[in-house]
């Protein structure tokens, strides 16, 4: 018999491999600009000769992989980017190894408390943030529900760690330019979340748990959480965008077996994916390109916006209002209100500016 990590495996390799789950059709998103680019393009090629110079960009996991990538490309442009990881070390040595302006941050997106404390060092920069990369991300595989404060670890994680930071830094996007928030989802969020979308009564997982199902569910209410972001930014210079970055040979196997590791390696070098460097592609694009200025609460993959027709939930307004409403009673304690009492000097002067 097929032991569950192997199963996990292979339904994670096919799911990443495969154009699109039956029933499911991709097709370019009406209204927003196409791109030059494609799968094959690099983060190097979609910033080409952008100048980033006085841009603040924060990205989180910037230790590995994709994150690594797209702070390393942003910063070789100008920008400055603060970088996090869990440990302050990991993101010392991060942006050590890259040229260019960065700051290292620690963030813990499991622990809501370092959430708020890496915001709070992020507001007290005192300068408006540009842009916002929620790229850190876990995916488990033990096979059996990991719970953080009750609420299953991949959705707390990837979700709810993200939903706190990007309100506490709501205020600073607003006072950019042009502010642009962009979450790095994935089409796991159409491949192997939960039939019926997010599971509002088994937030706790107490049923059907399986790894890449919880990891799906989660990469869900990433690409909803940016379409809700899309409806309520809506009349601000504020833009939300999600994106599925490829299928790209990174950490994110880190917790996998041995087998597991070589299977993903294998797959991805067999050209079931891409190198980091086009892994960082979509996310440099939807962060700067000056073609989306206007474009909010899409989806993205291979550095154009798609529609996912036939089935999943990627695209649920009703649900991405409701999973937006549940998020808030979650993490209620730890968000700002944005009545005012808890801004800095900078920001009520900034405030008083503006009124
Ligand atoms: N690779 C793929 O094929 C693929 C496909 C679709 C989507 N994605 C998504 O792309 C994003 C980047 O993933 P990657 O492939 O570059 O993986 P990666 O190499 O594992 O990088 C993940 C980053 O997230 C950070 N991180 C992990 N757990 C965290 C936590 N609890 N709190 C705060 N930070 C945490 C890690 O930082 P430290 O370990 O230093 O703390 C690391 O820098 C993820 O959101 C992932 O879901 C990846």
């Amino acid at each position: 018999m097929m032991t569950t990590s192997r199963r996990n495996f292979l339904l994670l390799a096919a799911a990443a491999a495969l154009p699109a789950c039956a029933g499911t059709k991709k097709i370019a998103t009406p209204g927003v600009p196409l791109s030059p680019f494609d799968e094959d393009s690099t983060a190097d090629e979609v910033l080409g000769d952008l100048d980033l110079t006085g841009k603040l960009v924060v990205v989180t996991g910037c230790t590995s992989g994709i994150g690594f990538e797209t702070m390393r490309a942003l910063a070789a442009r100008g920008a400055w980017v603060v970088g996090t990881s869990r440990t302050r070390e990991a993101a010392d040595a991060a942006c050590k190894s890259v040229p260019g302006q960065t700051t290292p941050l620690q963030l813990e997106l499991s622990d809501f408390r370092s959430v708020v404390d890496c915001a709070n060092a992020i507001r007290s920069i005192n300068a408006p943030l540009d842009i916002l990369i929620c790229n850190a991300g876990y995916l488990g595989a033990g096979g059996a529900p990991q719970l953080v404060d009750g609420i299953e670890r991949h959705f707390a994680i990837n979700h709810l760690g993200h939903f706190v930071f990007v309100n506490r830094l709501l205020g600073r996007l607003y006072m950019a330019d042009q502010g642009r928030i962009v979450v790095v989802a994935s089409r796991a969020a159409y491949t192997s979340a939960p039939r019926a979308g997010i599971e509002f009564d088994n937030l706790d997982a107490h049923r059907d748990y399986e790894d890449r199902r919880a990891y799906g569910h989660s990469k869900l209410a990433n690409a909803l959480f940016a379409l809700q972001l899309g409806t309520l930014l809506r009349g601000t210079r504020i833009t939300a965008n999600a994106l599925h970055p490829g299928v790209i040979n990174t950490e994110i196997d880190r917790n996998m077996s041995r087998f597991m590791q070589t299977g993903f390696a294998v797959a991805t070098a067999l050209g079931y994916g891409k190198s980091i460097a086009q892994g960082a592609a979509t996310s440099c694009y939807v962060a700067t390109s000056p073609a989306l200025g206007a474009t909010s609460g899409k989806y993205f993959e291979d550095c154009n916006a798609v529609t996912i027709v036939g089935e999943g939930h990627l695209h649920d307004a009703e649900m991405a209002a409701r999973l937006w409403q549940v998020s808030e009673d979650l993490t209620r304690e730890f968000l700002v209100t944005h009545r005012g009492e808890d801004l800095n000097d900078f920001e009520r002067a900034a405030r008083k500016r503006r009124e």
